[in-house]
């Protein structure tokens, strides 16, 4: 956890999966790393007030519920479940934690 700016997008990939992790304070974000809009990877744009700003279009996903805040998106992106322990940061990717299990 050290190692994530606070506040600086950082892609990588887990099990296959493309995701952002986005530290805000003590807390730790992991959304998938791919825009609902237009599938370019969020991990390009900017943390604002509103979440995660994607750069091409300018809509900001929460980090909670990665819903986003205005269009052109409408869907939210996948948002995963994050245990820290110690320094290092484990996002499980096997499902999502803002939708409902089916
Ligand atoms: S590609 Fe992200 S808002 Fe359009």
């Amino acid at each position: 956890m050290s190692e994530l700016d606070d506040g600086k997008p950082v892609a990588l990939e887990v099990d296959d999966v493309a995701v952002v992790l986005v530290r805000r304070g003590d807390e730790v974000h992991a959304l998938r790393d791919e825009c609902s809009h237009a599938a370019v990877a969020l991990s390009e744009g900017e943390l604002s007030r509103k979440g995660l700003e994607c750069w091409l279009h300018g809509s900001c996903f929460d980090l909670r519920t990665g819903a986003p805040s205005a269009p052109p998106a409408t869907e939210p992106v996948d948002v995963y479940a994050v245990t820290i322990t110690g320094d290092d940061v484990l996002v499980d990717v096997t499902r999502a934690v803002n939708h409902p299990p089916n």
